[in-house]
């Protein structure tokens, strides 16, 4: 039977992550997966995470299914965590989900369910797994522009003109901060006006909101969500921990919903549950345990929001420090955006080739379309400044 099956790659991300694992040479620098790096190029346990499995160890006394939405204390959490403490919590409900990906496909699940017409349009670019992911769900995709490559910045009026195209009832996918892979995040402003398009054309919006505190704050990064919840009918959205609690391998995250009133959000619940009844029966417990232990506690969540704002400020530093590197190393102001741009990602203007040439030569992995994982720069001036030499070397 298995002859019958087409041949099968990993996409371009894991692809890098085990070419680079596989790579002997000693300097060589990770620039390609989505995964936090300490000054040490490590992924360390965050210290409140630490915390609170050592107190899980200590007091958990059963292994007993917790249900398909997984639990509620996890849930309300990220309702606020994502929402806001004021969130609107008779038309909200949330499904703790097996990571951000899991979020993506139970809601997919169900917005098909409940349109099966509708286009999924996602932005150009977008993370590559957006495409298989959604489409293994059974959703028509459409793309909309997002960026322009030679400005390295949003591209809005093309975003506007192709969202334009979209006909009422259709879903757009959104990221909510830290647009992956580009860093080029939309203004309040220019939010603004896509709230007012997807309320004018009673379009859905769904966000993936993958790397909430990553960009300009944990509240902050949550802005848009909370704009759109205030005046939009109904909403779906995926939240992730991989990234701002580290639990990138215990896979937690939450499908949010927002319902037009109490009795629709029960509605769309009680399918969702249903939908993940017949996927993967109930979510893994352990991490996101942890995480409701973290935001529960109020020493393990201070220390969280502390160790969260550290990595951000980091990155914000290392984004300068990168910038100011390649200014001096290339004599122009060709890659000055990255200084601007958000959260973990900023994609160099760098053909294949250069790419290529980069990982062959000088052992820097980065995503083949110039994505950079921010986290992985070097915090030694001398490191970045070699690595901006090697850049400058290829252009
Ligand atoms: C990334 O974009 O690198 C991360 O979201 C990891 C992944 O699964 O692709």
């Amino acid at each position: 039977m298995f002859e019958t099956l087409p041949s099968s790659k990993p996409d371009a991300i894991l692809k890098l992550m085990m070419a680079f694992r596989e790579d002997p040479r000693d300097n060589k620098l990770d620039l390609g997966v989505g995964v936090y790096k300490d000054v040490n190029g490590a992924t360390p346990v965050m210290k409140a995470v630490k915390s609170a499995e050592g107190k899980l160890l200590e007091e958990q006394d059963t292994k007993a299914y917790v249900g398909p939405l997984g639990s509620p204390a996890f849930n309300k959490r990220m309702i606020t965590t994502v929402f806001g403490d004021d969130a609107n919590t008779e038309r909200l409900r949330s499904a703790q989900a097996p990571g951000g990906s899991g979020a993506l496909r139970v809601i997919t699940d169900l917005v098909i369910g409940a349109r099966p017409e509708a286009a999924i349009w996602i932005s150009d670019p977008t993370w590559p797994n957006h495409v298989p992911l959604l489409s293994a769900a059974g959703a028509t995709l459409k793309t909309y522009p997002y960026y322009d490559a030679d400005k390295c910045e949003v591209d809005f009026d093309a975003m506007m003109s192709g969202l334009a195209n979209a006909k009422a009832g259709d879903v757009v996918l959104l990221h909510g901060c830290c647009h992956n892979p580009t860093g080029a995040d939309l203004t309040q402003d220019q939010w603004n006006q896509v709230i007012n398009l997807l309320k004018s054309k009673d379009l859905l919006p769904f966000v993936d909101i993958a790397y909430q505190g990553f960009g300009d704050g944990l509240e902050e990064d949550a802005w848009a969500v909370r704009a759109m919840a205030a005046v939009l009918p109904e909403m779906v959205v995926a939240a992730s921990c991989s990234k701002n609690l580290g639990l990138y391998r215990e896979r937690v995250g939450a499908a949010l919903l927002l319902g037009r009133n109490n009795t629709e959000a029960d509605l769309a619940l009680a399918n969702l549950q249903t939908v993940i009844r017949s996927n993967y029966s109930m979510p893994p417990d352990h991490g996101a345990h942890v995480v409701e232990m973290v935001l529960n506690n109020d020493a393990f969540n201070a220390n969280w929001r502390e160790e969260l704002e550290a990595m951000r400020v980091r990155m914000t530093g290392l984004r300068q420090g990168f910038a100011d590197a390649l200014r001096k190393r290339t004599n122009s102001d060709r890659f000055d955006f990255i200084a601007g741009q958000k959260g973990m990602f900023s994609r160099l203007p760098l053909s294949p080739e250069q790419i290529e040439s980069l990982r062959a030569n000088d052992a820097i992995y980065l995503v083949g379309d110039g994505r950079i994982n921010v986290a992985g720069l070097p915090d030694d001036p001398a490191a970045m400044d070699s690595l901006a030499e090697s850049i400058a070397a290829v252009l």
